[in-house]
């Protein structure tokens, strides 16, 4: 039997400063994330220059925890891997840095991470066998993707946004309704008690068979009706209001992952990224893929929002083909997924 692989990950991209270890790119000996949610929220978003500095502040922490936690010594651990891009380069360059010196001292192999593939990769982490290829929603406050996972290293991306990312659309609504940041969980929580038939908001296909997605169209669609309504004076009920937005953005989520995964003959659907821990999106997603005879694979809840843990089980299929990092690897805030 080949020797275990423990690789040490470290997430820094927004707001979430996290490390953990992870074994054989399936399996978390720990998993620390130190949010920075209390402090942004006052600003209503994520605020870079306070972010890099909070990193700054809290990466040596929670690397130590990670470590310790999982009851590893620094001698078994195999590779350091870490967030490179996307994200705010500033961010980014502090988990980088804590990596690159880490993997230096320890003389340990590097390995720069893509985020996104990261968010795809939490699926991997729930004993559940997961294999590509599959058909992957990647919905994040970034992000908006529909990925064809060909294999652990190979993205094929099928649509994108074209303007906002589903998680941006869903803080901005909240904003309006003025639930404050962030949003996704607040309206996740308030369509709960809602009639999602109450307000018939724009489900935006695009051209025919297109699988790329608008939610600009929706999200002004949302702020039109909350200021007509209160110019007449009329009644708002905020629940119906952000029931009926998050069932415009499923609908189209569930139809076009669908029509992907049927173009391209695949069994399986996955989800990943944050707007992945919405409820109503993981429900509708589940019961279409029945419906439709995929097999439906999603991760924790938390491990759709931004974790490291993720990133060491990207970066465990990358050590299995030395795709490792030079020392001078940058930050890429745009980088592109598959690059
Ligand atoms: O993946 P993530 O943690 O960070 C990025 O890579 O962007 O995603 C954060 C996004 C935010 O827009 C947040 O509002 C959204 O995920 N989100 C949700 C829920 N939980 C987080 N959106 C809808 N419903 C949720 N339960
Ligand atoms: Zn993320």
């Amino acid at each position: 039997m080949s020797k275990d692989v423990y690789i040490l990950a470290i997430e820094s991209s927004c707001d979430e400063t996290a490390a953990s270890v992870i074994k054989n790119g399936r399996e978390i000996l720990s998993n620390v994330i130190n949010t920075q949610i209390e402090i942004h929220k006052e600003f209503g978003g994520v605020v870079p220059e306070v972010a890099s500095r909070k990193h700054i502040e809290n990466v040596s922490d929670v690397i130590s925890k990670a470590v310790e936690d999982s009851g590893k010594s620094v001698e078994e651990i195999d590779a350091v891997a870490v967030t490179y891009g996307p994200g705010l380069v500033g961010a980014l360059l502090v988990g980088l840095n804590a990596a690159k010196a880490l993997a230096y001292a320890w003389k340990k192999p590097l390995i720069g991470v893509n985020h996104i593939e990261g968010h795809i990769s939490a699926n991997y982490l729930m004993k559940n066998n997961l294999q590509p290829p599959f058909m992957c929603l990647v919905v994040s406050g970034g992000h908006t993707h529909i990925v064809h996972v060909e294999d652990y290293g190979k993205f094929n991306v099928l649509g994108r946004t074209r303007d906002d990312a589903c998680g941006e659309a869903y803080d901005k609504v909240a904003r309006a309704l003025g639930l404050g940041y962030p949003g996704g969980p607040k309206i996740d929580k308030l369509a709960k008690d809602g009639n999602k038939d109450a307000i018939d908001f724009p489900r935006v296909k695009l051209e025919n068979h297109s699988l790329d997605f608008s939610f600009s169209g929706l999200k002004s669609a949302v702020l039109n009706y909350l200021n007509q309504n209160k110019q007449k004076n009329i009644e708002i009920v905020d629940a119906d209001v952000a029931a009926s937005f998050q069932e415009a953005c499923v609908d189209v989520l569930v139809d076009k992952t669908i029509s992907a995964a049927k173009l391209k003959g695949c069994s399986k659907i996955a989800l990943a990224g944050g707007v992945a821990a919405n409820s109503r999106l993981r429900e509708s997603m589940k019961s279409n893929c029945q419906l439709n005879n995929f097999d439906f694979y999603m991760p924790d809840i938390k491990l759709c929002t931004d974790n490291a843990a993720m990133i060491g089980s990207r970066a465990y299929y990358m050590f299995l083909n030395e795709e490792f990092s030079e020392f001078d690897l940058n930050a890429y805030p745009n980088l592109e997924i598959g690059k």
